[in-house]
């Protein structure tokens, strides 16, 4: 028989980024041996077929049977003063898990090495394993290993002085940033920029991600070539939608008579000789490590855009509160650990009632685009079929995650979560503090409503009349923010980059490659060069849209 002996457990990552003035993140102690999974198969078959024996009862029913269930399900984080002194309030008290799934759920989190892999992630060893990679996301927020905190601190530097210089005037005035990039290049920027647009705008930021020229047209017809920025973002600097865009808005100051249109460029990548080779000056080159992946990029230059709209000072703030979840991540245990706590609900639903789907609904206009991201965030990470050894899985991987903002979907979609067949669990995210000045009856209306969604999702209604009748007990967990902040958008992120993780970790799978979006992508470069055979309906749409395959 294989056996295997791992080390010893790490302690808490120590946190000590120069963001803050704190002390440096000691040595990592985190020692494993390779062959975690293999010994734990079967302790992983035995936590799910317990998992699966358990008693499911209703929602009514766990909190008839326990008066501490909100107490014990509804959990109050504090982000500290350094994240701007807010706090988020994670409340799972309307979903169905109890104590013997969480210490069922528990049981699989020690059998898939739960401890072992958060240690590995943190630490910076390669569990990407299938593009032999650390996953060093956290680092640029200063949690990690120390030679690569060092780094990140030294990139951000670079980050912090030029938009402090462009902030000065070194580039003429700017009122306009064209921010060019896709997926993790862009979604994450998008999200951040609208999120909190109150929170300091020294520049107009527009991003733009489709290949469809109607967005950069777009973009473009909102600013004056005079005072606009050019960041291309990209982490392999060859995507073709960012660099065909690239492409059209240096032409575009080209055409508009601006003098040195490549010194209104900046790049923002993981490969700067490509940058520079494609004519950005060294000086405007921000790079960032090869191993933060680019749905976990926000947070490294990436996070340009972030940084020029809302000053450093407002960057290094939800920095901060993405640390303060890191720091969470690290040391919490079990269920106390929030993002674990949310990955099994997540497997609750997924793996035990067959819900295919999870939504998140934002009580709040300014987290419009949070769907987007997490989709991103969830469904390219999660969306698997193998396991890190490369073994089929033998079950669903990552939920579909959809969604959209509240009060919108209540008039849209809200029908299918009320009274549809398919059982949705749903997350509900809100701020107390309102985003606007005006009359506060505009969000006590909002709250109200994003509360009373989850309390009839659970309570249900019975009537004679069929088509009257709600059948209850759909679950819904709630994120109540203080105030949408730097800090606290941060932490949202991060608790749901954690929460992810902790999936992929219950999973047994990779959560930080993506080869499935690669076919796609080889056959439209086959198409482009010609030649090459497809099957009867392609040929067809090639030829009737005049392309020749
Ligand atoms: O095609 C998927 C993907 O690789 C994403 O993972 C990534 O965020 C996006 O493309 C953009 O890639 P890049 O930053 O290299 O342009």
């Amino acid at each position: 028989m294989l056996r295997c002996t791992l080390g010893p457990r790490a302690g808490p990552v120590h946190r000590g980024r120069q963001i803050s003035t704190r002390g440096r993140p000691g040595p990592p102690r985190f020692q494993r041996g390779s062959c975690a999974n293999v010994s734990t198969n079967s302790t992983v078959q035995a936590a799910w077929d317990h998992l699966k024996s358990l008693p499911k009862p209703t929602l009514a029913d766990l909190f008839a049977a326990d008066p501490a269930r909100l107490e014990t399900f509804s959990t109050r984080l504090e982000l500290g003063e350094e994240a701007g002194g807010d706090g988020i309030r994670f409340d799972w008290s309307k979903t169905h898990l109890d104590a013997a799934h969480i210490a069922g759920f528990d049981a699989l989190a020690a059998a898939r090495d739960f401890a072992g892999r958060r240690a590995a992630l943190l630490n910076g060893e390669k569990i990407n394993n299938t593009e032999g990679r650390a996953a060093e996301h956290t680092a640029q927020r200063g949690v990690g290993r120390e030679s690569s905190v060092e780094e990140a601190m030294a990139l951000h530097g670079r980050t912090k002085a030029l938009v402090e210089a462009i902030h000065e005037g070194a580039l003429g005035p700017i009122h306009h940033l064209i921010h060019i990039g896709i997926g993790g290049s862009a979604l994450g920027p998008a999200l951040a920029i609208d999120a909190l647009a109150r929170h300091g705008a020294h520049v107009h930021v527009h991003v733009v991600a489709n290949i469809d020229g109607c967005a950069l047209e777009a973009a473009l017809a909102k600013a004056d070539p005079e005072t606009t920025l050019i960041a291309v973002a990209s982490k392999t600097f060859t995507t073709i939608e960012t660099m065909t865009n690239a492409h059209s808005a240096l032409n575009w100051l080209k055409e508009a008579g601006v003098e040195d249109p490549y010194g209104r460029v900046v790049a923002l990548t993981a490969s700067p000789d490509k940058a520079v080779e494609w004519g950005v000056d060294e000086t405007r080159v921000l790079p960032f490590p090869e191993s933060v992946g680019g749905r976990y990029s926000l947070w490294s230059s990436i996070g340009f855009p972030v940084a020029l709209a809302l000053g450093w000072d407002g960057f290094t703030e939800f920095l901060e509160g993405a640390a303060a979840i890191d720091r969470h991540f690290a040391s919490a245990e079990g269920a106390e650990n929030l993002p674990l706590r949310a990955a099994y609900g997540d497997q609750f639903y997924s793996r035990l009632m067959g819900c295919q789907t999870r939504a998140c609904f934002a009580y709040d206009e300014r987290l419009a685009l949070l769907p987007d991201y997490l989709q991103q965030l969830e469904m390219e990470s999660n969306g698997k079929a193998v396991t890190f050894d490369g073994a089929p899985v033998d079950g669903p991987t990552s939920a579909i995650t959809w969604g959209g903002v509240g009060t919108d979907a209540q008039h849209a979609v809200f029908q299918l979560l009320h009274q549809g067949t398919h059982v949705v669990p749903v997350d509900f995210i809100t701020s107390i503090a309102p985003g606007h000045d005006l009359d506060p009856a505009h969000h006590r209306i909002l709250l109200m409503n994003c509360f009373a969604q989850g309390a009839a999702l659970m309570a249900g209604r019975h009537s004679d009349d069929g088509a009257r009748s709600y059948p209850g007990n759909r679950p819904s967990a709630t994120m109540l923010i203080d105030d949408l902040s730097p800090g606290t958008l941060g932490a949202l992120i991060a608790f749901h980059e954690h929460r992810t993780f902790a999936n992929a970790v219950l999973l047994g799978i990779n959560p930080f490659d993506q080869f499935g979006v690669e076919l796609g992508k080889e056959i439209a470069k086959s198409i482009e060069k010609g030649g090459a055979q497809f099957d009867p309906s392609t040929t067809a749409l090639l030829a009737e849209a005049g392309l020749s395959a």
